[in-house]
């Protein structure tokens, strides 16, 4: 009888430590498909490959608890060259996607080009200029560096520095 029980305790033991195990994999595995695949985060910064995106394809990536908006422009779209990010031979916007009036997030509408903010009605352009509405100001850019094809969230690079300085003059 008490060789029965140690048996069972054995056995329960023993499937208790396979469920840990278990449970901490699947906790990994789980954690590894959160990941912002393409994007890579460490320390604050993102890194995000532009090269898979189409003309027009917008990309709203999470950084820092705020969502960014990453829209590749078409070659009908206004430039701005006092806000557009160039790589390459690409131009993008790149925009933290909180609207400047009262910080609601804004909606890419592609029919118009336009992103729409519902709170108040006010409208954005490609770039993120005021089009209509209460906003004070366009949509921030938020800081960034180019590695390549690759835009690096959260590092001032020069790019970041020129836009920011047309943005102040
Ligand atoms: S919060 Fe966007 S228009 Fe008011």
């Amino acid at each position: 009888m008490a060789e029965k029980k140690s048996r069972r305790d054995f056995l329960g033991m023993a499937f208790g430590g396979f469920a840990a195990v278990g449970g901490i994999m699947s906790l990994g595995a789980m954690k590894a498909s959160w990941d912002p695949l393409p994007s890579v985060q460490a320390a604050g910064f993102i890194t995000v490959d532009l090269s898979p995106m189409k003309d027009g394809e917008l990309q709203t990536i999470g950084w820092r608890g705020k969502p960014i908006f990453i829209l590749k422009k078409t070659a009908e779209m206004k430039k701005n060259d006092n806000r557009d990010v160039v790589v390459g031979n690409e131009e993008y916007a790149v925009m933290i996607g909180l609207c400047t009036h009262l910080g609601c997030i804004p909606s890419w509408k592609p029919a118009k080009k336009i992103f729409h903010c519902a709170c108040h009605g006010g409208d954005f352009d490609p770039s993120g200029t005021v089009l209509f509405g209460p906003p004070p100001r366009p949509l921030d850019i938020p800081p960034f560096s180019i590695d390549g094809t690759k835009l690096v969230l959260g590092e001032e690079g020069p790019e970041y520095k020129r836009l920011a300085a047309k943005a102040q003059g």
